[in-house]
């Protein structure tokens, strides 16, 4: 495979899901650092972009002059990487497809379900790729979950239960730590807190996996810190349009709980969990027998669970290769090969439905509401 240029916006040094960016990317050698607007202070960005080997040239002050830079170029990037903050990611992204870059954008991809959709009309009319990283679903464990549902061996999904619910803003006396206190304020977070923060992963991860989409839901928030104005916690009950019964718990206050997404699948004939701090397993149930571990690099999984796993048997597998098997797929797809699994903008749009639908709901005493986006009703 030629060797691809990759540029990245946001992500700058000490930043949270740059380092997963950098490593996921190179870790198969697809793709060369090759420019970057990586922080918002503009020379910080310029110094860390050299120091990760960008030449001066293109290491940008802004993702503007990057987009200017980049279009004029025989050598222009084929994939821009959209790591900033939430409330930047439309511009950033639009602009950038519509000048027939690639882009994979960080979730939420939007801050409105217009902006969603917008991003859905922009990507398909200029034939380029967006891809949104939800990188959970890459993980090879739960690829094996999604094949085992598509070839029948749990039977029809009756029911899905979700959990993403860590404790790291449970402190009270933390809260307004301004690093902290962002997430809850409408201002710089937008309509919702901790359910547009990880509640989308785990709710994409549901369809992923059930491979159905979720059609109508009840939402339960609560700010348990009194002095938040977007919820900290959130209960959502969902249906998907298949029938699928779904149910899903997303909280910051969860003390004890760390990374804290887990996920379980029950079908009429089995049933089957999967946790983010133990990526590697899968346990199963088949109706009346024992539960089985799966392990990730066992010679009977699926050529998909086999083709993402990057180490033997037993050897510990984590977040950054999840992240690199996105970037496998999209280096595949940017040259032309079809790769079924990639998020897209139309997963980022449905989350952001889901969103919308939830803060609705969720003022409205629970009341049941249709969580599809406007353009796919
Ligand atoms: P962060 O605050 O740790 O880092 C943000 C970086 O972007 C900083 O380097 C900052 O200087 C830079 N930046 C800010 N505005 C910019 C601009 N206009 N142009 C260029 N650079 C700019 O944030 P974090 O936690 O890394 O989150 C970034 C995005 O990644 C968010 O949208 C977040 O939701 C998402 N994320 C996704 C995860 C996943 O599992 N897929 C996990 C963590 C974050």
């Amino acid at each position: 495979m030629a060797k691809l240029n990759w540029g990245m916006i946001g992500g700058g040094e000490g930043s949270q899901i740059g380092p997963a960016h950098r490593l996921g990317a190179q870790a198969d050698g697809n793709f060369i650092l090759a420019a970057g607007a990586l922080d918002v202070d503009a020379e910080k960005g310029r110094a860390y972009a050299q120091s990760l080997g960008i030449a001066a040239d293109r290491a940008y002050a802004d993702w503007q002059e990057m987009l200017d830079g980049e279009t004029g170029r025989d050598d222009r990037v084929d994939l821009v990487t959209v790591a900033t903050p939430n409330s930047t990611h439309f511009e950033i992204t639009k602009a950038f497809l519509e000048a027939g870059f690639n882009v994979l954008c960080e979730k939420p991809m939007t801050m409105t379900v217009e902006e969603g959709e917008e991003i859905v009309r922009v990507a398909k009319a200029s034939g380029k790729i967006c891809a949104v990283n939800y990188c959970y679903s890459a993980y090879p464990m739960v690829r094996e979950m999604r094949h085992m549902v598509r070839t029948g061996q749990i039977g029809k999904v009756r029911l899905v239960v979700a959990n993403f619910s860590h404790g790291h803003h449970g402190d009270a006396t933390d809260a307004d730590n301004p690093r902290v206190r962002w997430r809850y304020d409408p201002a710089m977070a937008g309509v919702s807190g901790q359910f547009a923060d990880c509640g989308i992963h785990a709710l994409h991860m549901a369809s992923f996996i059930a491979g159905d989409q979720v059609r109508s839901l009840s939402a339960d928030f609560a700010s348990t810190i009194p002095t938040r104005e977007l919820e900290d916690d959130a209960m959502v009950n969902f249906r998907m349009e298949g029938g699928t019964v779904g149910r899903l718990w997303t909280s910051s206050v969860a003390i004890g709980r760390q990374h804290g997404f887990d996920i379980q699948v029950f079908g009429e004939t089995g049933g089957m969990r999967w946790a983010s701090e133990q990526p590697n397993q899968v346990f199963y149930t088949p109706v009346g027998g024992r539960t089985q571990i799966m392990e990730k690099g066992d010679g009977t999984l699926s050529d998909e669970a086999t083709r993402l796993s990057r180490v033997a048997i037993a050897h510990p597998e984590g977040f950054p290769l999840a992240v690199a098997n996105i970037y496998v797929d999209l280096a595949a797809a940017i040259q032309g090969e079809t790769r079924d699994g990639l998020p897209t903008a139309e997963d980022g749009l449905r989350s952001m439905a889901a969103v919308y639908a939830s803060v609705g709901s969720a003022k409205d005493n629970g009341a049941w509401v249709d969580a599809r986006p406007p353009m796919f009703r």
